[in-house]
């Protein structure tokens, strides 16, 4: 059925048992603003889609497939009625996916029903994208701040990575690489003992924070608000399963803070997008530039550390890898993917 109720069974094979919980979820394919007047290919989950916006602003997604003969409508047009026309024989579709216009035959002839798209659920949501393949289960994770007008907000530049999805996302909150990895910028080499934190997990989400010292930023991206060259930092996440985490990083020095929204699009399990926005209540004047910088250093250093991560599914069988204690995060957070997709 497609998000109308109608049979699709005509094409395309059965998801696996694995993408079927992710059918039911909404998942974030783009930023809105690359969302135009053109339609947009996005890829979900191996599906090739289809994103167009009509002359409301509303956002519709439909499997990129003409039902003719197959042609990807992304490389149509959008009328002004929102009616997406295939470029190969310009037949049009409506935005509930019926066709409506087929040039090629006599005017008064009626249109058969069963010519339409096969349509997903698309929404926008926090600047974002967001879709649906089969029927969702839950809603779109909160994003509290999302354009509070006090606070100063970057999209910043989408990560492709050939990883898997809750590998991009636990390495987000892995606090064990921090300062290893990102010595320098979000710890330091001489300091890598992760301090005492809780985990708790609620339904589809996990909470956490952490207090950890950070190095001062400032001469490099005055990204962080600290007066000294190192400064307290408080973490506090909330991680919504599967794919989405929102933290918040409060600085002890100014109690200034930094907001980052991140959610995964798994354009397969083997490789995904990481889309990161960011809000911030301090230095509302300055260029947004830095801050997204920033996220994209720390997205480099990460992108082949991740990439070389084996197997490219991160193990819901805990005894599969290492953990110890202050694995805390990714056990939870294996747990709550077990959950999910059980
Ligand atoms: Fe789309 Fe013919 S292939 S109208
Ligand atoms: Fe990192």
């Amino acid at each position: 059925m497609d998000y109308f109720g109608r049979d699709v069974s005509r094409k395309r094979t059965e998801p696996s048992l694995y993408y079927k919980k992710l059918y039911d979820t909404w998942l974030v394919v783009g930023w809105a603003s690359s969302i135009l007047d053109e339609p947009v290919a996005v890829q979900l989950l191996e599906q090739r889609l289809v994103v167009w916006r009509d002359a409301d602003g509303q956002v519709h997604g439909a499997y990129d497939q003409c039902p003719h003969r197959g042609t990807q409508l992304s490389l149509g047009t959008v009328d002004d009625s929102g009616c997406i026309t295939c470029p190969y024989h310009g037949w049009a579709f409506a935005t509930d996916g019926q066709c409506v216009s087929i040039p090629q035959m006599a005017i008064d002839t009626a249109i058969p029903k069963r010519v339409h798209l096969d349509m997903v659920g698309c929404v926008e949501k926090y600047g974002m994208i967001w879709v649906c393949l089969g029927h969702p289960i839950d809603e779109i994770p909160e994003f509290s701040v999302y354009k509070d007008s006090d606070m100063r907000h970057v999209e910043c530049a989408p990560y492709t990575w050939n990883c898997s999805p809750e590998r991009m996302v636990e390495n987000f909150m892995d606090f064990g690489h921090l300062g290893y990895l990102h010595d320098g910028l979000l710890g330091s080499r001489d300091d890598l003992e992760v301090p005492a934190h809780k985990v708790i997990t609620n339904g589809n989400q996990m909470t956490c924070e952490l207090t950890m010292s950070v190095p001062s930023t400032n001469d490099s991206f005055g990204v962080t608000r600290l007066q000294g060259d190192r400064g307290k930092q408080t973490n506090s996440y909330i991680v919504s399963a599967p794919y989405t985490i929102y933290l918040e990083s409060r600085y002890h020095d100014s109690g200034s803070a930094r907001f980052l929204y991140f959610s995964v699009q798994p354009l397969s399990m083997e490789k995904c997008i990481g889309y990161c926005y960011q809000s911030r209540d301090f230095d509302l004047d300055a260029p947004d530039e830095p801050f997204a910088e920033f996220q994209l250093v720390l997205a480099e250093q990460d992108r082949p550390i991740v990439e070389s991560q084996f197997p490219i599914e991160a193990p819901l069988v805990l005894t599969d890898e290492v953990h110890l204690p202050f694995d805390k995060v990714a056990i939870s957070y294996r747990r709550l993917l077990k959950d999910y997709f059980s």
